[in-house]
């Protein structure tokens, strides 16, 4: 038994120093000074010895328990003093000032496209719409634009051919976004207000004016008694708003296949008053629209008779706006994805 209550010293001396948690001591203490535990038994049955042996086991049995129970306190007091250590090093100054978050930001695009919605939208248009791949029909054809109609030529197209078993169908990254017109006004009966923003392409080599994806806003208005004089004063109005109160309008003949007349919106350079300057290239104006009563062929092509029913229709570049704002002088900035650039604005 001697020989057990030192092998129990022993085993219990090595486990010891392997311990690093609170629960693994307590087991260790239940292991080896616990009420069932080899040495508290042999130390209850001392009784039962016989004499010879009663006396030196006892005092041999009662030192290790005592050794051990010392051991015990001591472990516990190192290991609370490691988990302060710990603690120590963990601690955090919580009067130190937060990193600072990365906050999201919408594109300019997004925003200005955004800001011309918000006006158009307050006069009572709504928005529309529709696919970047276009038939040929719509982006051409029905805004009286047929196969070989020299307008097209200013439309550098992305072609990009439908195949079916029965052939190819001429398919196209829209080149603007007047097909929204026809799209809209194949299925709805006037009266209309719409607006239509997305993105446009062109087959271009690009430069600091030319991307060959950029994005537009597409409007018009089409009811009994539609005139010029609604072109005009429902764009004046969005001009003032977008660009101060105090912008003059200037409206000139232009041509687009699709309306008739045709005009050109441009107000006064708001940098310089109309003096003349870097933004204005030293005219004094700034192109910012075209615009036109809408041809009675693509009210035709829609199911809508142009005897009885008018409409006016304009369409403008979004990037212009922030490039004017913000003197920015290259567009190719805007989809370069350099954040240098985006967190500016
Ligand atoms: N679609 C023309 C372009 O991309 C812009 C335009 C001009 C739209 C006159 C119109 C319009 O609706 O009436 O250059």
């Amino acid at each position: 038994m001697l020989d057990q209550v030192e092998e129990v010293a022993a085993q219990a001396n090595a486990e010891l120093h392997k311990i690093s948690s609170p629960e693994e001591l307590e087991a260790w203490r239940v292991r080896y000074l616990g009420r069932k535990s080899k040495l508290i038994t042999i130390l209850r049955s001392l009784g039962d010895v016989p004499i010879e042996e009663r006396r030196a086991l006892g005092a041999r049995a009662n030192q290790v328990k005592t050794n051990l129970e010392a051991l015990l306190e001591e472990h516990k007091s190192k290991l609370v003093s490691t988990s302060h250590q710990k603690l120590e090093s963990q601690k955090i100054d919580i009067t130190l000032p937060g990193e600072p978050q990365q906050i999201g930001r919408l594109h300019p695009t997004t925003r200005a496209t955004e800001e011309i919605c918000d006006i158009f939208i307050s006069m009572g248009f709504q928005v529309a719409e529709g696919p970047e791949v276009e038939w040929e029909y719509y982006n051409f054809e029905a805004l009286n634009m047929p196969a070989e109609h020299p307008a097209r030529d200013s439309f550098a197209t992305l072609w990009v051919d439908y195949r079916t078993d029965s052939g190819k169908m001429p398919m196209l990254m829209r080149t603007h976004t007047s097909p929204m017109q026809i799209r809209v006004m194949e299925k709805t009966k006037p009266p209309l207000r719409v607006i239509a923003p997305g993105r446009v392409y062109r087959y271009e080599a690009t430069d600091a004016t030319h991307e060959w994806m950029f994005s537009q806003v597409e409007g018009f208005a089409v009811d009994k008694n539609i005139t010029m004089a609604d072109l005009k004063g429902t764009l004046f109005e969005f001009a003032r708003r977008l660009f101060g109160h105090d912008r003059k309008c200037r409206f000139r003949c232009d041509y687009f296949p699709f309306v008739e007349p045709g005009v050109e919106i441009a107000i006064d350079c708001f940098m310089c008053g109309g003096k003349g300057c870097r933004l204005c290239g030293n005219s004094g104006w700034i192109e910012i629209l075209g615009a036109g009563m809408i041809h009675p062929e693509v009210l035709r092509v829609c199911g809508i008779d142009p005897e009885e029913y008018s409409g006016f229709a304009f369409g403008m570049g979004v990037e212009r706006i922030p490039i004017l704002r913000y003197g920015i002088d290259d567009i190719r900035l805007f989809y370069a994805d350099d954040l240098r650039f985006l967190k500016q604005f």
